[in-house]
């Protein structure tokens, strides 16, 4: 581990003549060959008790093959996330668009520029909290509303609120569910915003849980969405427009269309419906999409940036934002040079949807590693400059 300390990829070669030069191996042991197994191959015993060594080494975790180059090995990067320091706010980097900032959100207090939808998924109140902490929950209403202040300042009249966050919180040892998230929505109430709506997010690809609850204990049922809980400061003023996100009809209205629409005349509900001949008729630019958003994590989008991650030992990310859900707010909401701002930005899944769809952004994020992944997602992004040594990290 001294020799992988001193450089950061070391040849075996030269791993031996190390350890021959510093007394921990007798040359001897590396130059002589004897034979081994059944088939009685030559081979140096003092080098394959270093690689038995190095096997345990790899094995704990703490170097690893350097890829593509045989016989060569490193130390394996530091795992631990490193936080901006207290007070730091530095520019990571940025594009034409955007501005990403290592920093603690608070940076928000020191940035007046007018925001149009402030989207974040920030860290869930979990009793095991993931890799870069979080609140608990007794703590979280308070840790929520102290982080969005500074960015209510500058949500312009009928800008939104949109956090994802999580249905599945509960009380300690019960399958009784957390009512934290009505606490947070009426804190939120109190800071001047009003309740959109609670978008559900459908997730295909949650894995299944709780697992006590509803496998062991058969309690509950298979949690597969998330809440989206949307607010804005001024409902009359709101600048969402469904216009932004029509779907393409499905077959069945697109022949409903085709015919003139209905032929019958009917009521249904008690009357609180009614349909006449050529209802739905009106040729439209698409079907309004329902609240409830079916939408998978696409393996595809987030696999180059895992095996970035992985490539320069980066830590990977636990817990990302589909970029289609990111995407969908952010057309929904924003207008077309609208300003979005994210928070907590993890690897920056919304700026990159606000790039990809055209609007302005800035985002905090108080982790080094996953500020670096952040940058390496946009690199391609027009205008990209950085000044932070992002390989630090
Ligand atoms: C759920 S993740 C966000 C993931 C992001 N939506 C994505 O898809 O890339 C929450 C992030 O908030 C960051 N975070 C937590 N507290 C923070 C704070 N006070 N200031 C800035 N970032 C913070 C965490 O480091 C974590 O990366």
């Amino acid at each position: 581990m001294h020799a992988y300390g001193a450089a950061h990829e070391v040849r075996n070669e030269d791993l031996y003549a190390g350890l021959v030069r510093n007394g921990a191996v007798d040359a001897g042991e590396i130059d002589t060959t004897s034979p081994v197994g059944r088939a009685a191959q030559r081979h140096s015993l003092g080098k394959r008790k270093v690689r038995w060594i190095q096997q345990t080494l790899r094995q704990l975790g703490v170097i690893e093959r350097v890829p593509g180059r045989r016989g060569v090995w490193r130390a394996v990067a530091k795992k631990e996330l490193e936080k901006a320091p207290r007070n730091l706010v530095r520019v990571a980097f940025s594009t034409d668009l955007g501005l990403a900032l290592w920093s603690d959100c608070s940076a928000f207090r020191r940035i007046d520029e007018p925001i149009h939808l402030i989207l974040s998924s920030p860290p869930y109140p979990l009793s095991k909290a993931r890799a870069y902490g979080g609140p608990s929950v007794k703590e979280y209403t308070e840790f929520i509303c102290r982080s969005i202040e500074p960015l209510l300042r500058n949500l312009v009249p009928g800008g939104s609120l949109c956090l994802n966050l999580s249905n599945d919180i509960f009380l300690a040892g019960s399958p009784a569910r957390s009512t934290y998230l009505e606490r947070l929505t009426i804190a939120l109430e109190d800071l001047g915003l009003s309740l959109m709506d609670r978008l559900a997010w459908e997730n295909p690809s949650k894995p299944p849980g709780p697992t006590y609850w509803a496998c062991k204990e058969r309690v509950q049922l298979v949690h597969t969405w998330e809440p989206v809980l949307w607010m804005t400061n001024d409902p009359t003023r709101c600048l969402a427009d469904n216009r932004r996100v029509l779907r393409p009809h499905s077959v069945a209205t697109s022949k409903l269309i085709a015919r003139g629409g209905e032929a019958r005349s009917t009521s249904y509900g008690d009357g609180a419906h009614r349909l006449r001949p050529g209802s739905f008729g009106s040729e439209t630019a698409g079907t309004i999409p329902r609240n409830i958003l079916r939408i998978p994590h696409e393996a595809s989008s987030i696999a180059p940036v895992r095996r970035a991650a992985l490539d320069s030992g980066l830590p990977a990310h636990g817990a990302l934002m589909p970029r289609d859900l990111a995407r969908f707010l952010i057309e929904f909401l924003t207008p077309v040079d609208g300003m979005v701002a994210d928070l907590f930005s993890g690897w920056f899944t919304t700026a990159t949807q606000a790039e990809e769809t055209g609007r302005r952004w800035i985002c905090t994020e108080q982790m080094a590693q996953y500020v670096a992944l952040g940058a390496w997602r946009l690199q391609d992004a027009p205008g990209f400059h950085s000044s932070f040594d992002l390989t630090r990290a």
